[in-house]
């Protein structure tokens, strides 16, 4: 079934975001990293002016410019409402207030959106729906980063959260999912059961991170380098 923009709703955070959530330390900064579900994040845009490498994936990336504006000034104030009617789900430190969230999250787009044609053609922003497979060789990338979109979507199901996986550990040597928490704040349904899945021969971790707005939303899951079983 083809990919529809009218069902999404495009709502992207900051490299200094991306770096709380994801514990991406200095030396992580510097690593080939691929960022899946990235939709209008104005990470890759920051990281590539650092002269940092970031792929970015997104079913998005198949629509233009002017489509993605069109979309995101169509659902910015929905957005808004639905923030404002359920503000005690949401930790305001330090992000202060409404005012302050709507400043961070159009600037955020704002950025990806002026980078988005250039970073197109350089190939950096790759219209791809999970758990299709991508284009790239085993272990092209050292790190695999989901902000949003895996765990905290549990409908999609336990198969498509395990076959996007595989794919994403395919190509990178390590995974990182932010948060481990659903839409109402409740711990993922998928999550114990990957973690279960996963463990058998990869290492498995939670991370508590300082990144922590949606409550209780302040951990991430990393899945490691294979373990031991599966090394010969
Ligand atoms: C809530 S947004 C998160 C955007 C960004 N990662 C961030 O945190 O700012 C979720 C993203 O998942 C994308 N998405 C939806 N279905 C997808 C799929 N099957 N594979 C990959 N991404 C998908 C949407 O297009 C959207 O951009």
């Amino acid at each position: 079934m083809a990919f529809e923009l009218s069902k999404v709703v495009p709502w992207g955070r900051t490299l200094e975001e991306y770096k709380t959530m994801f514990t991406l330390s200095t030396e992580d900064l510097k690593k080939s990293i691929a960022s899946f579900g990235d939709g209008p994040a104005s990470f890759n845009a920051e990281m590539t002016k650092l002269k940092n490498n970031v792929i970015s994936f997104d079913p998005i990336y198949q629509f233009t410019k002017q489509q993605l504006i069109n979309r995101i000034e169509e659902t910015k104030d929905i957005v808004m409402k639905q923030t404002k009617e359920n503000k005690d789900n949401f930790i305001w430190t330090n992000i202060k207030d409404l005012d302050e969230l709507e400043k961070i999250r159009m600037g955020a787009m704002s950025n990806f959106i002026k980078d988005f044609e250039e970073g197109k053609e350089e190939k950096r922003y790759i219209p791809h729906e999970l758990p299709n497979k991508t284009n790239f060789s085993d272990n092209h990338f050292d790190i695999g980063l989901s902000s949003h979109f895996l765990l905290l979507y549990p409908k999609l199901g336990l198969d498509f959260h395990i076959k996007s996986i595989d794919e994403m550990l395919r190509i990178c040597k390590e995974v990182r999912i932010f948060p481990i928490i659903d839409l109402d704040a409740k711990e993922s349904s998928v999550l114990q059961p990957i973690i279960d899945y996963y463990n058998k021969n990869y290492d498995v971790k939670i991370e508590k991170t300082d990144y922590e707005f949606q409550k209780d939303g302040d951990k991430v899951l990393v899945i490691g380098s294979k373990n031991e079983k599966l090394k010969y």
